[in-house]
């Protein structure tokens, strides 16, 4: 009988417990919508998170919880929680959540997105930070960016002779892919005139696109055995096709520098010199998995940004003459454009500031996720492993910071000390904190010079009226143009 007892007790009471623990547990943390039983607030989620989340932002707060089925996430909507966040907790707050779709690439625990910051994580931005994007570095890699540029400009040429309209987006995507894999292996990968089927293009392309649907499985982790919408599937074989290339790019500089042959100065060879010295934590599998977190990182976001700013100034074209009279003083006896100068534009770095602040490319940055032990943010007590998502798209249009914020107002940035480098919290299209992205500097160069290239070149027409134009976005890793931006180019020289 008393065993009886016991057994019906504990029945009753474990869950009452558990029950009472997870209220306490909700208390503690930021308020938030209430949501339904196990899908939690997934329907007031809608195609486009980030709008959805700044609206419920205004009700709930500037720090705000919500669950979708089992994960629950922090919300930061404001400047200032996301300064707490990014700032004041950034060791604590500095992890990541790990996508089902991501899983699929083998070598995913090498990858510097989504590793935690450990040794590893430090040792790789470190090879970023001295081979990649530090200044001098940059500055000798600058013709391999303008042999590509030059390349982008004949193939315009073309377009115009054949008076073919070019899909913007599609050729800024060749052009930044072309320039990170100059950088990185000293070889073009991406034509501009095909569609270049089951290329290096369309791998890169199909990651993007399968990493960034939503996917049922990463809200019930219990399903991700099942991949219900076949993303993981999907998602491997692009991985697979991407790392197979990479790896035989890698190799094949392996046998060179076995048969002493010259070096070709790119990062690649700075990664195989910095894996040999630090071969613990900096091994092979790393190499591979950072040029493919490159290309991923780095293509889409600098072209559709590019795109974007396009877009904006076709739509006003006393923007772009401004911008073609100043990106006349940055070019050299050669007739090309100078790329040092043109980072020194006031006006065209005004235009890509505003871009980005009003055209997010990655509106929600790249969700981050408590770490090692509860986090205390103001008044609230966060869990560890809480998702937590920042939500740059609102904070870059929040009234109490950006005067009239949907205009797109380039002036706004001029004569202002605010900037994207992560310290003024109410812009931070690059993130801020430990977790800021490592490409910020190049990404800058890279925007510039297609923006300058693509307003001092050419005229441009548009194949409608500007009233036209459509300025919908679609939610994805990048917040993409929901149209292609199509134009004809008309050369002025
Ligand atoms: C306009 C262009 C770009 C934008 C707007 C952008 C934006 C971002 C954002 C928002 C993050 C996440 C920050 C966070 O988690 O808090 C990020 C991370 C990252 N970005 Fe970029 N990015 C751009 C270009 C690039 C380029 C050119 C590269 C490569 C050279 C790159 C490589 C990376 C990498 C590797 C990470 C992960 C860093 C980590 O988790 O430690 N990005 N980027």
């Amino acid at each position: 009988m008393e065993l009886q007892i016991l057994v019906f007790s504990s029945i009753i009471l474990i869950p009452f417990f558990l029950y009472c623990f997870d209220l306490y547990r909700l208390r503690r943390m930021p308020p938030g919508p209430t949501g339904l039983p196990i899908i939690g607030n997934l329907l007031d989620i809608g195609p486009k998170p980030h709008e959805s989340l700044a609206k419920l932002s205004k009700k709930h707060g500037p720090l705000m919880t919500i669950r979708l089925g089992s994960i629950t996430s922090v919300v930061a909507s404001t400047p200032e929680a996301a300064r707490e966040i990014l700032q004041h907790n950034d060791t604590s707050c500095s992890g990541r959540v790990v996508p089902d779709a991501v899983t699929a690439l083998s070598i995913h625990d090498a990858a510097v997105i989504w590793i935690s910051t450990n040794d590893v994580w430090k040792k790789i931005r470190k090879a970023l930070g001295m081979y990649l994007t530090h200044k001098q570095k940059l500055d000798s890699l600058r013709d391999l960016r303008l042999n590509v540029v030059d390349c982008m400009i004949e193939f315009l040429r073309g377009s115009e002779k054949k008076k073919e309209y070019v899909d913007i987006g599609k050729l800024a995507f060749a052009v930044a892919l072309n320039m990170m894999s100059s950088t990185c292996l000293s070889q073009n990968v991406a034509s501009y005139d095909s569609d270049d089927i089951g290329g290096f293009k369309t791998a890169v392309k199909k990651v993007m696109e399968v990493d960034g649907k939503f996917n049922i499985a990463d809200i019930f982790p219990v399903l991700k055995p099942l991949d219900p919408q076949n993303i993981r599937r999907e998602a491997k074989v692009a991985y697979d096709w991407l790392d197979k290339v990479i790896t035989g790019f890698v190799k094949e500089r392996l046998n060179q520098r076995e048969l002493k042959r010259p070096r070709f100065g790119d990062m690649l060879d700075s990664l195989l010199d910095y894996s040999q010295d630090n071969e613990a934590e900096f091994k092979l599998k790393h190499i591979r998995a950072l040029l493919m977190d490159l290309f991923i990182g780095g293509t889409e976001t600098s072209s559709n940004t590019t795109e974007w700013a396009m877009t904006e100034l076709l739509l006003n074209p006393n923007m772009f003459l401004k911008v073609r009279e100043e990106v006349c003083t940055a070019v050299g006896e050669d007739g090309k454009i100078q790329e040092a100068k043109i980072l020194e534009l006031p006006y065209l770095q005004a235009v890509i500031k505003e871009t980005m602040r009003l055209h997010l490319a990655v509106p929600l940055l790249i969700p981050h996720r408590v770490e090692a032990h509860e986090v205390k943010l103001g008044d609230y007590h966060v869990p560890k492993n809480t998702q937590i998502l920042i939500n740059a798209w609102a904070i870059s249009r929040d009234p109490k910071y950006w005067d009239k914020p949907l205009m797109f107002k380039p002036e706004r940035f001029l004569g202002s000390e605010v900037d994207y480098k992560g310290q003024h919290f109410e812009f931070i299209p690059f993130g801020a904190g430990r977790r800021i992205c490592p490409g910020l500097p190049l990404a800058q160069r890279v925007v510039s010079l297609m923006v300058a290239s693509f307003v001092y070149h050419f005229d441009w027409k548009l194949p409608h009226d500007k009233e036209e134009m459509d300025m919908n976005d679609v939610f994805g890793l990048t917040l993409l143009r929901a149209t292609p931006l199509l134009a004809t180019p008309i050369s002025i020289e």
